[in-house]
């Protein structure tokens, strides 16, 4: 099979053990059919390096660990944009603000489990700063994590082409964003009061979560769908225990959690909740 230049030689076994890296690494199972997909993402590292196989880069991987983090970043999908499946975000200001009526004195602590490149969490605080329900509620935080360091980098930045927020009300432009001139004309940057309020980590959802305090919200949303079925149960059983009691959980539109919602009760279509 070849692939642009230089000429790639790899063949099933090479496409096999990429395939069960990722697996192990991020639990993603790229099916088959995805080798294609694999080709073309590792083909810009293989060119980078200028080596000429499949084979030899799978070399280079095995003695250096830190190339690792490219090749789950270069493979595991990070589609998503601002005030994406939107009902969660009202959904989530008129939680806060119920939290704010009941608890006046705790904090509302939001986890984005799944950040991608930082447009779910930074809708998430629009709407906590904006939303006239949730105006009363300031003593809000929000923890964005994802396994991939290359969107978190772009998430941190908060630097978006002009395309990427035609879904943000228009109104919000000037109080959420600040827009470029010159050289960075056509380019919204997210304010920095709001970029403070988030504190973004790589974190693997498979893996040990070092979180002390427990969230009112998490959202884990358009991820799970990448995993079989057994991960997605541990999944579940791991984020119900990092919910704080009544705290929920939002999945993605497309997404079910039938057959292993453990404790959770389904309040909505793709929200759960951790009972009292
Ligand atoms: C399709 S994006 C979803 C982004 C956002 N939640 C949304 O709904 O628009 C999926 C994200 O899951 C991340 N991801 C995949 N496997 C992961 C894992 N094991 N731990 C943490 N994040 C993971 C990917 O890096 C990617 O950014």
């Amino acid at each position: 099979m070849m692939i642009g230049t230089p000429e790639l030689n790899e063949d099933k076994h090479e496409l096999a053990y990429i395939i069960d890296l990722v697996y192990e690494k991020s639990r993603v199972r790229l099916h088959e059919g995805k080798e294609q997909l694999i080709r073309a993402r590792l083909g810009k590292r293989i060119r980078l390096y200028g080596f000429n196989s499949l084979r030899e880069y799978i070399h280079f991987l095995k003695s250096t660990p830190e190339e690792l983090t490219h090749v789950v970043d270069s493979l595991t999908t990070n589609y998503t944009h601002f005030l994406r499946e939107k009902d969660h975000f009202e959904f989530l200001a008129s939680a806060a603000a119920n939290h704010q009526a009941n608890n006046s004195k705790s904090s509302f602590k939001v986890w984005s489990a799944a950040c991608a490149t930082g447009e779910e969490p930074y809708s998430m605080s629009f709407y906590l700063s904006d939303n006239s329900l949730a105006s009363r509620v300031s003593n809000w935080s929000i923890l964005a994590t994802d396994i991939s360091t290359k969107a978190l980098e772009t998430a941190r930045r908060g630097i978006y082409p002009s395309d990427k927020i035609g879904m943000v009300p228009q109104e919000w432009l000037p109080k959420f964003f600040q827009k470029g001139s010159r050289d960075w004309e056509g380019w919204f940057r997210v304010k920095e009061s709001i970029r403070q309020r988030i504190q973004f980590k790589q974190l693997n959802l498979l893996g040990f979560y070092p979180f002390s305090d427990l969230f009112e919200v998490i959202f884990c949303r358009n991820v799970m769908i990448y995993f079989d079925r057994e991960t997605q149960k541990q999944l579940i059983d791991k984020l119900a225990a990092t919910l704080s009691p009544g705290g929920l959980l939002f999945i993605g539109h497309s997404e079910s959690l039938n057959g292993i919602q453990g404790p959770l009760n389904c309040v909505s279509p793709s929200i759960y909740q951790r009972p009292s």
